[in-house]
């Protein structure tokens, strides 16, 4: 059996790209933002949209409703398979449909549910996470066509952003459907639009909500000012006592590592401070390399705060406030034993004697990659060949807590963790977007992963 090569398989992308930015831009245009219901109509329209997708690449896919632990209707997925040879491997193709919210347009430079071509890049809400993935997955699977020589199972989440809460029982009952030798992760990114990576870790993520009272009920702030401090001064003094002055968390407990596998390239300074849009003023905190500060330390954001709005505020002291913590974990700790970490902290340096809560929400696991894996040999050629440079391999920050579910209940399944995404992409942020160049080598990269992975 003839092995499709680069060549070939370059021209039948070529040939295929107008339509896979189609699909991308109708795919943009379904606002399936996970936040506003996983259960909702939009949802289910989402899901179906990319079944019909892959029944016309040749995939038996079709959409199911998975149940929420409590029982209620939980997240439309969409599994299929392709079987062309009971002996020939099994490969799981996975990406999510859902996209995270816009919580305001006005910030875009363009409408974010309507996907705009700019200077080879295409914006749009979820064009890169993760529609990017599907036009992965509906691409490869295109140019390979009836070519391809290994099995092909599909899982298409609908509630990645929200932190895969049906996901466990979901697998339990469909477990044949995601039985796979090995698992093309297409959710995370490259180094760069023009240099490949795989992903070899990621970081776990707990969102803690926590409570700070001070009083029974608000008082006047001239009455009382003074001796009793207010609830949100207390909060800022118990969140910074999470740090020592270098900017590093200090929290006993709270894990941290080193770049998995070794660290090939640490990140440049100049390009992370461009690619966040750091303010010029602005020192980064924490020490080592940069890579394991964003890679495999912890970090923790205040991503919600329950005080008064500045308009329309008054005179008194805030009694009681609330705010959200979501903690990025070291890729090996267990989430439950971080956030048990970090609320004993908090509770312990409740500020003056504040009465301080804490409550702990979704956990998701971080990972890390298996170096030895056959397939990642496999994977770092194909990125050679496609992308015609090495593959640096990288770290992520961010989370897939779907991974390490999988890998636990599959424990002989191989992961390779890939994706659409490059450090311009914007993934969660306003004009989020994609490199199509980038996409197109993603697309014959994924072709040839599946095409060596049949020897
Ligand atoms: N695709 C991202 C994860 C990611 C981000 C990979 C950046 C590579 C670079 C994924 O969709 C995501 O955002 N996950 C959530 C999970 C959370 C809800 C547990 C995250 O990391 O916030
Ligand atoms: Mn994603």
């Amino acid at each position: 059996m003839s092995v499709l090569d680069k060549e070939e398989l370059r021209l039948r992308v070529d040939a295929d790209f107008n339509r896979i930015v189609e699909l991308l831009s109708k795919k943009v245009a379904l606002k399936s933002v996970s936040a506003q219901g996983i259960a909702g109509q939009h949802m289910r329209v989402s899901a179906q949209f990319v079944a019909d997708e892959l029944k016309q690449r040749g995939i038996d896919a079709k959409v199911v409703q998975s149940q929420n632990p409590d029982g209620t209707p939980g997240a439309f997925e969409v599994v299929g398979s392709r079987i062309v040879d009971p002996n020939a491997p099994t490969v799981l193709l996975y990406a999510h449909h859902d996209v995270q919210p816009v919580p305001d347009p006005s910030a875009w430079d363009t409408d974010p549910f309507e996907a705009t071509e700019i200077d080879g890049r295409l914006y749009g809400r979820g064009a890169t996470d993760d529609g990017g993935g599907i036009a992965i997955h509906s691409g490869a699977l295109h140019a390979l066509g009836d070519d391809l020589k290994v099995n092909i199972k599909v899982f298409i989440e609908g509630e990645e952003e929200m932190g895969s809460p049906s996901f466990i029982p979901f697998v339990e009952a469909h477990r044949d459907e995601f039985a796979a030798d090995v698992i093309i992760v297409a959710d995370s990114g490259n180094w760069s639009a023009d240099i490949p990576s795989l992903t070899t870790s990621l970081r776990g993520n707990t969102d803690l909500d926590v409570t700070v009272k001070a009083l029974e009920h608000p008082v006047h702030s001239g009455q009382f000012g003074g001796p009793i401090l207010d609830a949100n001064t207390l909060s800022c003094m118990l969140i910074s006592s999470m740090y020592a002055s270098d900017g590093s968390l200090n929290i006993p407990g709270l894990e941290g590592g080193d770049p998995v596998g070794g660290l090939q390239r640490d990140l440049d300074e100049e390009d992370v401070r461009a690619d966040s849009s750091v303010v010029d003023s602005y020192r980064f905190a924490g020490t080592g390399s940069l890579a394991s500060r964003l890679w495999t330390k912890p970090s923790i954001s205040v991503i919600g705060f329950d005080a008064h709005p500045v308009e329309g505020s008054f005179n008194v002291i805030a009694n009681e406030t609330r705010f959200r913590l979501s903690v990025r974990t070291a890729p090996t700790q267990r989430p439950e034993d971080a956030a048990r970490a970090v609320t004993d902290f908090l509770t312990e340096h409740a500020p003056f004697g504040s009465e301080v809560s804490v409550e702990t929400l979704d956990t998701g696991m971080g990972w890390s990659m298996d170096p030895n894996a056959e397939a990642t040999k496999d994977a770092l050629e194909a990125m050679r060949e496609a992308f015609g440079t090495d593959a640096v391999n990288k770290g992520e920050g961010g989370s897939i807590p779907f991974i390490p579910e999988l890998q636990r209940i599959f424990p002989n399944a191989q992961v390779l963790v890939t994706g659409p995404e490059d450090p311009k992409g914007n993934a969660h942020s306003p004009n989020e977007s994609i490199d199509l160049k980038s996409l197109k080598n993603n697309v014959i990269t994924e072709a040839l992963i599946l095409e060596k992975l049949s020897r």
